[in-house]
């Protein structure tokens, strides 16, 4: 048997950061409004020109350099994204190419915000299968293209960015004690489209569309009903809330992740939040997470890692991990 170990994570940012203060000055908010809401205090933006892809590759790319391996060691990347840059070709072929990698497969995943948590579980399917030996699993996003700016109930909320993890298959049949991804769990509820969407696409307007939101319906959703798959993780692997070293939830608003926390039982000092420094990306928002604990020392290895997101559609995901 195989297991799926984590070998290097890294992530980037575009250069463009805009405090809540700049924001302020273009859009009816304030600092103190979206700090208090939310917890964000800035978000940085892609460059004109500066493509989805782009900051995939600039993901990619550091983890690959902290795993210590090559672009030729990849057999398989999975771009979880909900702004490509094209309708198509995948982003995930576009980053293949731009890391100059010919064989193997790349393939774009659809989840939106937890798009990364989906493309780890579909990645170490391929892993422990045998099939594929390491993966580039990344998560980016450019949703400034998706903003309606006259919206400041959605506009302040969002911004750029991408993370990435290098996954490869080792022998071994007990991750939970070897190391590797332990369980994951995915969920999907199509009724709550209209929760959460952007209101264009190639099938419906011919437009990209901007995204839509009810704000306080998705808040009651994130709290109330996507902690179930943490706890499948928790009894799947035989352990409890107090196992975990660490908690890292997707990252859209500070009270969401308090308060999924407080219900989950995980004590706070394990909550990894980094929705502050970056504001909600969307499916870049835990591999982002990721790599901030993991560059600060927090997250080590032999440690329990809990990883959660929830987005549009619905959809809501946990991956365990032994680190
Ligand atoms: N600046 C200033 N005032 C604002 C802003 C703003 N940016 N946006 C809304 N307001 C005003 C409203 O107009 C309203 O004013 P009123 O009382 O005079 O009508 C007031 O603030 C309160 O608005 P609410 O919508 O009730 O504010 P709420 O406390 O619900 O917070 C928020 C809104 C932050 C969006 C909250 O509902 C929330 O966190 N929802 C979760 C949404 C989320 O994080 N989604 C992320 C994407 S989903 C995902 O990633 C899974």
């Amino acid at each position: 048997g195989w297991r799926s170990v984590v070998r290097g994570v890294g992530a980037y940012l575009p250069e463009r950061c805009v405090t809540n203060t700049e924001l302020a000055r273009t859009v009816d908010t304030t600092d103190e409004w979206i700090l208090q809401r939310t917890g964000i205090t800035r978000r940085y933006f892609a460059a004109p020109g500066e493509t989805t892809s782009q900051l995939a590759t600039a993901a990619a790319r550091a983890a690959l350099d902290e795993a210590g391996c090559l672009p030729a060691d990849i057999d398989l990347i999975i771009v979880a994204t909900a702004t490509p840059d094209y309708t198509f070709p995948a982003t995930a072929t576009q980053v293949q190419a731009a890391l100059g990698i010919t064989a193997g497969v790349a393939f774009d995943l659809q989840a939106v915000c937890s798009g990364f948590v989906f493309a780890l579980a579909t990645a170490d399917k391929f892993l422990r299968s045998g099939s594929h030996r390491r993966a580039l699993v990344i998560g980016a996003e450019t949703f400034s293209r998706l903003l309606d700016w006259s919206d400041r109930t959605t506009c302040v909320l969002f911004g750029d960015g991408a993370g990435a993890v290098v996954l490869e298959a080792r022998p071994g049949r007990d991750p939970l004690h070897e190391g590797g991804i332990v369980t994951t769990h995915l969920r999907s509820d199509g009724r709550g489209r209209e929760k959460l969407f952007v209101d264009g696409g190639p099938s419906t307007t011919g437009t990209t569309g901007h995204l839509r939101m009810e704000g306080r319906d998705v808040f009651r959703h994130a709290v109330g009903n996507v902690t179930d798959v943490v706890v499948d993780a928790f009894s799947a692997a035989g352990i409890g809330p107090d196992d975990l070293d660490w908690f890292v939830p997707h990252q859209a608003n500070r009270r969401i992740i308090d308060a999924s926390a407080a219900k989950l039982g995980i004590h706070p000092d394990k909550v990894v939040t980094t929705v502050h420094l970056h504001a909600n990306t969307s499916a870049a928002s835990v591999p982002l997470a990721l790599s901030v604990a993991c560059g600060d020392g927090r997250i080590r290895p032999g440690q329990l890692v809990m990883l959660e997101a929830v987005g549009g559609g619905f959809t809501w995901g946990s991956a365990l991990l032994r680190w």
